[in-house]
């Protein structure tokens, strides 16, 4: 068995299947954005439902918000991104492509026409799509695409508070859509222009930061371990000042072993009172928390783990990506933890021309449907095909119906990882 994988095994074989396709495709493609197919769409779901599930659902101390994409101008404006959201970028002078300054080799040729000695100097380039909301396209229309969920939280601070007063520390998360005009998308979802986050903005009393900095350090560990990520593949990188972003007063960056090398999966950032801050000096409004039976009130500070849902299931596709040789023929499988597999069933008739094999699958997998929803059926091909499918996408379970189905009742079994195969009855599965 091997785990050594290249970034285009995971490029073609999310292709090939229907996880993830290039955006726009059929019309050339439009560079750093991507469609997901039926199993990608199924993938990201699981991994954003077992997010749900493990910072919100379970737990007493969290608050879901899914706020608006389009915000009002000043939120991004308090925030500092309209002024300091920025990469610094070089243009070639021959084809006018632009990189990001710290991806480029001043040694190397522009990688886009080839050019020697053709950069410019750098330029600071805003990455927030900018738009204009309404039909009047002025200074007072300007809206932007948000570059984080984040800001949709911080917006409803006060709301929840006002309708829930919890106690601290408390968190309210937000999972969805986020934008920026990356200077040059690459390996393939990691940078994205269009994406997804997954985002906790903890609330806590401004001496308890550090305590509930570490809790964050242990939980997002059992998270990463529930996307089945061994932890030999993440590590927690320290950030220095001087790289944090604007708002940090520290930042761990949860690199992982991406096929491009290792790379920022997720962050852990501690934003003081940074954010609350802002909006109360912008807006107008009180934004203190005032402590339940005590005349205590001050502005609470902010713990955010903030996770790419790209980046989660890059690094999820990543781990589970696996060859072996069967019957002396390469075989590529997902071995994905169950929970996240696309399909958990495969139901097949051992041969289609059977309208009796052909009824009882339809039974079986009707069944099973019923039960795991996540249920394909599948009767292309012969069955070595169709075992090999469902290898590829992660399938944990192949079940499938042959004649003695008809005498007693039970069907064969087949397990993705070992390719063993057992006998067992439906009502047992
Ligand atoms: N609210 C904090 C924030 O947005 P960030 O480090 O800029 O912090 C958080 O982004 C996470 O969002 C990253 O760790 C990464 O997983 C994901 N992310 C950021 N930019 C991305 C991009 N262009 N494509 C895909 N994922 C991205």
């Amino acid at each position: 068995m091997s785990t050594e994988v290249k970034l285009e095994d995971i490029v073609s074989l999310a292709k090939r299947r229907g996880f993830i396709y290039q955006g726009s495709d059929v019309y050339g493609g439009l560079s750093g954005t991507w469609d997901y197919g039926p199993l990608g769409v199924a993938l990201k779901r699981n991994i954003m439902n077992l997010w749900w599930q493990t910072f919100v659902e379970n737990r007493d101390d969290m608050y879901g918000v899914d706020a608006a994409i389009l915000m009002n101008q000043k939120v991004w404006q308090a925030s500092g991104h309209v002024d300091t959201f920025a990469d610094p970028m070089v243009e070639c002078h021959k084809c006018n492509a632009r990189f990001r300054e710290d991806h480029l080799d001043y040694s190397k040729p522009c990688a886009n026409c080839g050019e020697r000695d053709s950069f410019g100097s750098p330029k600071m380039f805003n990455m927030m799509f900018k738009t204009n909301v309404g039909p009047v396209d002025d200074e007072a229309s300007i809206s932007y695409l948000r570059p984080e969920t984040a800001q949709g939280i911080f917006t409803n601070y006060k709301n929840v508070v006002d309708s829930f007063y919890p106690d601290l520390p408390f968190g309210i998360a937000q999972a969805g859509k986020a934008f920026r005009n990356e200077i040059s998308p690459r390996d393939f979802v990691f940078r994205s222009r269009e994406f997804e986050q997954m985002e906790v903005e903890y609330f806590v009393h401004p001496d308890k930061w550090e305590e509930a900095f570490e809790q964050w350090r242990t939980d997002i560990a059992a998270f990463l371990d529930q996307l089945g990520l061994p932890a030999e593949m993440v590590e927690e990188v320290e950030v220095p000042e001087n790289d944090r972003a604007h708002y940090s007063k520290r930042t761990i960056d949860y690199e992982f072993a991406f096929p491009h090398g290792k790379d920022e999966l997720l962050g852990l950032a501690y934003r003081g009172s940074f954010d609350l801050d802002n909006i109360q000096r912008v807006s107008g409004r009180n934004m203190e928390y005032a402590v339940k039976g005590s005349n205590e009130k001050f502005v609470p500070h902010v713990i955010e783990p903030s996770f790419g849902v790209e980046r989660a299931l890059m690094a999820v596709l990543t781990s589970a990506y696996r060859t072996d040789e069967q019957n002396g023929e390469q075989r590529i499988y997902l071995a994905l933890p169950e929970h996240l597999a696309p399909v958990k069933y495969a139901v097949s008739p051992l041969l289609k021309n059977k309208p009796e094999l052909v009824e009882k699958a339809r039974e079986v997998y009707r069944e099973l449907k019923k039960k795991y929803g996540a249920v394909m059926w599948d009767d292309n091909g012969n069955i070595g095909k169709r075992y090999r499918r469902q290898d590829e996408i992660g399938t944990p379970h192949c079940v499938v119906i042959d004649f003695n189905t008809l005498e007693d009742g039970t069907v064969t079994m087949r397990e993705r990882d070992t390719t063993e195969q057992k006998r067992t009855t439906p009502e047992e599965i």
